[in-house]
């Protein structure tokens, strides 16, 4: 599988299918592509704030991708003419041989539309694929919880995408004990520098968490093969 990360907490991985999560490209100063650019079988999204659902629903459109969320966002999507599967934090769905599992996220979530208007869409919640063989465990937006060793004992991920820019999310001090909680084989940092409020260093994040686990830090545009 080949992980490309497409700034902040937009990844796009292709393999069998190509599973694009959290497609913030509009807006995001670090994205390396353009929306018309990508092409996605299937997008995740974890939560509806701006900079995680992003574009999701002019790629999905354009792609005819199916987009996969949790049950209120994806009613909101919906309604927007969006195809979407609506699921909820616990279970797995099956779409085109990719397993998705939709877990906790310790965060919040709403959505805004272009009216300014604020709607609730549900719970924010984070991902594990497994795709022809590799597993990967996006965090979504999150601050550490202790239930993420039930994660990794559970679903035993390969590869961990994880916050370290702080504020919203995890800060590098959580993210390295995230990484000790999951043991992942690799661990890939995200949301961090895309603006002044998460500007903490990935090298630093690097430093303390190699020691559980290899850890990649990649420039947006760039991709990791597992
Ligand atoms: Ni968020
Ligand atoms: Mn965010």
């Amino acid at each position: 599988m080949k992980i490309v990360w497409l700034g902040h907490s937009a990844f796009l991985l292709e393999g069998s299918k190509r599973v694009l999560i959290d497609p913030f490209i509009t807006g995001n100063p670090m994205a390396p592509v353009s929306v018309e650019e990508i092409k996605a079988d299937v997008i995740l999204v974890t939560h509806g704030h701006g900079d995680h659902l992003g574009d999701t629903e002019e790629i999905a459109k354009r792609n005819k991708a199916l987009v996969v969320c949790i049950h209120e966002l994806s009613r909101v999507l919906a309604k927007r003419d969006v195809e979407t599967m609506g699921m909820n934090i616990g279970g797995s769905a099956y779409s085109s041989g990719i397993r998705i599992t939709m877990v906790p996220a310790l965060h919040s979530a709403d959505f805004e539309d272009e009216k300014g208007e604020i709607i609730s869409c549900g719970s924010p919640v984070g991902f594990v694929v497994e795709m022809d063989g590799v597993k990967v465990y996006h965090t979504g937006d999150t601050g550490l919880f202790s239930d993420m060793k039930l994660i990794g004992e559970l679903y035993e991920p390969d590869l961990m995408l994880l916050p370290i820019g702080d504020f919203y999310t995890m800060g590098i001090r959580e993210a390295v004990k995230a990484v000790e909680f999951v043991k992942p084989k690799v661990a890939i940092p995200m949301h961090y520098r895309t603006f002044p409020l998460i500007d903490t260093d990935p090298m630093e994040f690097k430093k303390l968490a190699e020691k559980f686990c290899k850890v990649v830090v990649l420039k947006p545009g760039e991709s990791y093969e597992l």
